[in-house]
């Protein structure tokens, strides 16, 4: 369940922040990737260089840095992670946490985030008895906030007792925990969605092909948001260098023909999304074998022929049509207004119309969601952002409509 998360670990001022990099290299090996936070106390128990080193990643430190806030905002570093994790949260870090405290980059991080929150409490076993801090715990528990430990036992400060931060097995199983539950529970539990995604390719002959820019970046992570939200999820990909996303089963196809097989072959499903930028056109006669160029002879003649518009036949099926249907306009211009005509066009139900003048590839986005209700204009969002909104807008629709 932790492959291909994104972790944000604050690791505050305890003795046990001294498990900080264990923590980090097994969520690695768990296939997870760790961004860290270290607050100015955490510094003086564990260097951001080995930080740095074991997470392969920058360590962010400070609340006012131009370089970082220039690189990655606060507010984006706090929501570009699938979860964030507090190990060691200490009895002061909590107090901040439940009084909304925001007096460095952890807690403003913590005060900024949509994501949720896990914390491995750590502190001498006075501290955790206090009724400050069992009045905080139950407030951020009731809050949501997930609590793993602490355990009891020897305590740094020579005392016995409860305090000691959950182990990093322990902090393992609960992060698998959390991730399986929240997919069994998730709000498309129970539909099937079909994703496209990714360029296609049109052979030539052997060796070459038609192909576009295209990145897969966004139609793999709206797939990788629908399973979030617990659907089923079968993503129909063209070839792209971006990771499989959990828990979605992959369907990797290279022509536009091969990939309506696969999206017809997928049905009936709830929802579909087409997210590929799929060639318009094939070359008519693909070569068997390689074209050769020889010496003052004039270059082949490509024929096209026009390739099958998926989106199309999915939005227009006469059996098994998908309850919702919704395309992707990539436009150069009057993005809103283009967007709006392919929504007739294809006959989909939603179109999602971005703007492509800045190029294809990039990890953000600009797009317009187009319903029968008009055009709702974005924010410019990271593609993993835009696919998260897209997704809940998703569970909203079928929520009210199926
Ligand atoms: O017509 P245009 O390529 O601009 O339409 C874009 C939308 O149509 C995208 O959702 C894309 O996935 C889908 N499409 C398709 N099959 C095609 C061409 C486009 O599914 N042959």
């Amino acid at each position: 369940m932790l492959e291909n998360r994104r972790i944000l670990l604050i690791v505050s001022g305890g003795i046990a922040a001294v498990k900080a990099p264990d923590l980090i290299r097994r969520l690695r090996e768990h296939g997870a990737k760790v961004r860290c936070i270290l607050t100015k106390a955490g510094e003086q128990f564990v260097t951001p260089m080995s930080l740095a080193a074991l997470s392969g990643e920058k360590v962010f430190q400070d609340l006012f840095s131009l370089t970082d806030e220039s690189d990655m905002g606060h507010i984006n570093l706090s929501r570009e992670a699938d979860i964030i994790l507090v190990a060691p949260a200490t009895a002061n870090m909590m107090a901040k946490m439940t009084h909304g405290i925001a007096d460095d980059l952890a807690t403003t991080a913590l005060l900024a985030t949509d994501k949720p929150v896990m914390i491995a409490p750590s502190m001498n076993v006075m501290m955790w008895n206090h009724a400050a801090t069992q009045e905080n715990l139950k407030t951020l528990q009731k809050r949501g906030i997930e609590i793993v430990g602490p355990g009891a036992g020897d305590l740094a400060c020579g005392e016995v007792g409860d305090g000691r931060m959950a182990e990093v097995a322990d902090l393992i199983t609960a992060l698998n925990t959390f991730f399986q539950t929240r997919k069994q529970s998730g709000p498309l539990s129970g539909y099937a969605a079909l994703v496209t995604s990714g360029p296609t390719h049109e052979p030539i002959d052997p060796v070459r092909y038609i192909a576009n820019r295209s990145s897969g970046k966004q139609g793999h992570a709206i797939a990788a948001a629908l399973a979030d939200f617990g659907a089923k999820v079968t993503l129909v990909t063209g070839p792209t260098q971006e990771p499989n996303p959990n828990g979605v089963a992959v369907v990797a196809v290279e022509t536009a023909q091969q990939m309506l097989e696969a999206c017809l072959a997928v049905k009936p499903v709830d929802i579909a999304i087409c997210a590929a930028a799929v060639a318009d056109w094939r070359v008519a006669q693909a070569s068997d074998g390689k074209l050769k160029k020889t010496n003052g002879s004039t270059p082949p003649a490509l024929s096209l022929a026009e390739n099958p518009d998926i989106l199309a036949t999915l939005s227009q099926a006469k059996t098994d049509r998908p309850k919702l249907v919704i395309g992707f306009a990539a436009e150069t211009e009057n993005t809103l207004e283009n967007g709006t005509a392919k929504r007739t066009k294809k006959g989909c139900d939603w179109i999602v119309a971005n703007d492509v003048s800045a190029g294809f590839g990039g990890d953000t986005n600009t797009v317009h969601l187009i319903t029968d209700q008009g055009g709702d204009s974005w924010p410019t969002l990271s593609k993993k952002a835009v696919a998260e909104r897209l997704a809940s807008q998703i569970a909203t629709h079928v929520k009210q409509n199926f």
